[in-house]
């Protein structure tokens, strides 16, 4: 007997089994990694945040001096790129990120990072180095990786692409609340002007500018909840199997 339950079960076996690169780009604060981490799951795929890889590096740049004043880079970073090792280390349900060995998860989500990232992300060197070991990861397929240039530049025949967004000041509004529950005494006009700025300079960079892929689905999400989210990502995943 027809059992439907079962069918939805081995559709959804179906689509882990295909294995497919999911791409999701879009503006800072759309909330592109919740989606992303909940539709890995859904799917036992790996989920790869690319933002901390760029984070990372920033908060290497930092910690080595290599940002002036001005917010100029220092030359020496292209010499030093060698010596930076980025990986993720699963802790629990979730992965961190490591820099160099070390747990550095919370301090690449400060808001001195997150106020130079764009700055380090726009240097063609970095850009290089991080897009080839994104497609190193991508290689295993089956996941799910999220950024600004994922569906143009690092995966442009990625089966399935996303770019999202969402209203600027419901963006701010979520990105201060999360900066409040970790316990930052931001303020929030302060952190609606890194992300207009981080827009501004995502946008209009030479190197791999974001921009939506030709092919790329729009998901504007103002007004969905995560859950609603989710489940529309998963029924597109679930129409290319059909
Ligand atoms: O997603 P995020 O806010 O953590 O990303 C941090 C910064 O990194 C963002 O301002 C732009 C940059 N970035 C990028 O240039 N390319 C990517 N694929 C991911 C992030």
């Amino acid at each position: 007997m027809n059992n439907p339950s079962q069918n939805n079960a081995s559709r959804s076996a179906n689509i882990e089994d295909r294995k497919i690169i999911i791409a999701i780009d879009g503006y800072s604060s759309t909330g592109k990694s919740t989606i992303a981490k909940a539709i890995a799951r859904k799917l036992n795929y790996l989920y790869v945040d690319t933002g901390a890889m760029y984070r990372a590096v920033t908060l290497f740049c930092i910690q080595n001096n290599l940002i002036d004043s001005a917010g100029k880079v220092s030359d020496k970073l292209k010499s030093m790129l060698g010596d930076i090792n980025i990986e993720f280390r699963k802790n629990g349900e979730i992965a961190d990120t490591y820099l160099n060995g070390c747990n550095v998860e919370k301090e690449i989500r400060s808001i001195e990072v997150a106020n130079q990232v764009s700055i380090v992300s726009a240097i063609p060197e970095v850009r290089d180095l991080l897009v080839k070991q994104q497609q190193l990861i991508g290689k295993r397929k089956g996941v799910v990786m999220d950024g600004r240039d994922i569906g143009t530049v690092v995966f442009p025949d990625a089966e399935l692409k996303i770019f999202m967004t969402a209203a600027p000041h419901i963006r701010a509004d979520r990105r201060f609340s999360e900066l409040k529950a970790k316990g930052s005494r931001v303020n929030r006009d302060e952190v609606q002007r890194n992300l207009e700025e981080r827009d501004y300079i995502d946008t209009h960079r030479e190197h791999s500018p974001l921009k939506q892929a030709a092919d790329a689905v729009i998901l504007d999400n103002s007004n969905m909840t995560p859950e609603e989210q989710v489940e529309w990502l998963y029924n597109k995943v679930k129409e290319l199997g059909e």
